[in-house]
């Protein structure tokens, strides 16, 4: 069912694996989804258009230009397809793909994409082990593609390792499971959702400022999240290398507590539901001195102001939005994060420890226990993705009561 009406646009590089395709299109296609398969020129040496065109009931191309000099339009495929796979993936592809190297059809299609990308590398032992192709699929991973791992069997070359590509049925399997999550989750669908995310940095002077060591990655994951479950989400984050990829997520990028707060209710009227992850600054200096301040005396005296506390106005302005802060703590944490759940008006809070091992700043994981004015939960350490899961899943709760 998941797959039924879904428009897949495989793309083929040239690697042996290409000829399993024709099974992966052939299962596709009984699985009720419309294909349409794109090569590049040197997928050509490995498996017959005839076969893929075939399988696939579409016409299959390789050039930007057919014989009769009609333009095979790039942007028209990107857009049709509801997802693109590139199987096999060679490490010559997946360089090209993250370094924009736009020199045939199916580079041009995939940097046009604005479906989810899934990839299939398929290469030599030697050549998946390369710290090229490991950073080459780093930053694909970055870039927010879903990378389905070669497997470990036997090689054309002869060699046994790792980098057969994953057999049609586990690909299948990944898209099948995409879809139907896509279309289970969608308990957010016509909310909006502001988050906020990062850290502030408030500015000494033109070189340097005052700062923390939020990364982001918790209100990121929250924001994938909430738009994975269908949700308009306004994501304003401060100085983070995070990036945002899904169409639902509007981002706004901020520098200090003051812009922050300025941003957060320019749109806190059009949203029902508001959570506070981000780590800002509780003051600011206040002067920023115009020239870079110079190293003349042995001490330096900066006075501090407080910065606007944009959560407890949240609070303090709620009418209709259900609203979550979060209390990172080092001591009397349960005790703390009470205390700023009832001082900001919160309907909930989040709590993370820094005395937890694996929880708050930088890390991929954390830990955290959640608290209404009537309940409390905890719960284990988990990667933040999963972290935002449980989140949205008692916000859920929550606002269905
Ligand atoms: O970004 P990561 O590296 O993934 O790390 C995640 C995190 C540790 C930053 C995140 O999980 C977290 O705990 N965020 C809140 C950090 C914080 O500032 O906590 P606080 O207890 O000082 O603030 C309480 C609440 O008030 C927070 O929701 C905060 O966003 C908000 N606040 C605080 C001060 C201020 N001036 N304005 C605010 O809105």
């Amino acid at each position: 069912m998941a797959l039924e009406g879904k428009h897949v646009l495989i793309c083929i590089s040239g690697g042996i694996a290409a000829y399993k395709i024709t099974l992966l299109v052939r299962m596709l296609v009984k699985s009720g989804a419309e294909v349409q398969v794109l090569m590049t020129p040197a997928a050509e040496n490995f498996v017959s258009k005839l076969t893929l065109s075939t399988l696939s009931k579409r016409a299959v191309y390789s050039d930007f230009y057919g014989a009769d000099g009609t333009w095979n339009n790039h942007v028209e495929f990107a857009l049709w397809a509801d997802a693109i796979l590139v199987a096999p993936c060679t490490a010559n592809t997946l360089a090209k793909m993250v370094h924009g190297i736009c020199d045939n059809l199916v580079i041009a299609t995939y940097m046009s994409a604005k479906s989810p990308v899934f990839i299939a590398p398929a290469m030599d032992l030697d050549m998946y082990r390369h710290p090229s192709t490991k950073q080459n699929l780093e930053m694909a991973e970055d870039f927010g593609h879903f990378i389905i791992p070669a497997e470990i069997g036997e090689l054309a070359s002869g060699l046994v390792g790792e980098g057969r590509m994953a057999e049609p049925e586990a690909i299948l399997e990944k898209l099948h499971d995409y879809f139907g999550e896509a279309e289970k989750d969608k308990s957010l669908s016509g909310k909006t959702v502001l988050i906020t995310a990062g850290p502030t940095y408030e500015a000494l002077d033109p070189v340097r400022f005052i700062g923390n060591h939020s990364s982001g990655k918790m209100g990121f994951s929250l924001a994938e999240e909430a738009a994975k479950r269908g949700a308009k989400v306004i994501l304003i984050s401060g100085p983070s290398a995070q990036t945002a990829h899904h169409q639902n997520i509007e981002i706004h990028r901020v520098m200090s507590a003051k812009e922050m707060y300025a941003e957060v209710f320019r749109n806190y009227d059009r949203v029902d539901i508001a959570i506070a992850s981000a780590a800002v600054a509780d003051y600011a200096p206040k002067e920023i001195a115009t020239e870079k301040i110079k190293k003349n005396d042995d001490s330096l005296t900066v006075e501090l102001v407080k910065n606007p506390d944009i959560l407890k106005t949240m609070g303090e302005k709620k009418t209709h939005q259900f609203l979550v802060g979060f209390a990172l703590e080092t001591q009397n944490e349960a005790e703390n994060a009470k205390g700023k759940l009832k001082n900001k008006n919160l309907d909930m809070i989040v709590l993370n420890s820094l005395r937890d091992e694996g929880a708050g700043f930088q890390q991929d994981t954390n830990k955290i226990r959640i608290f209404t004015k009537n309940e409390e939960k905890s719960f284990l350490l988990k990667s933040k993705r999963e972290v935002a899961k449980d989140i949205l899943n008692f916000v859920e709760e929550q606002i269905s009561k």
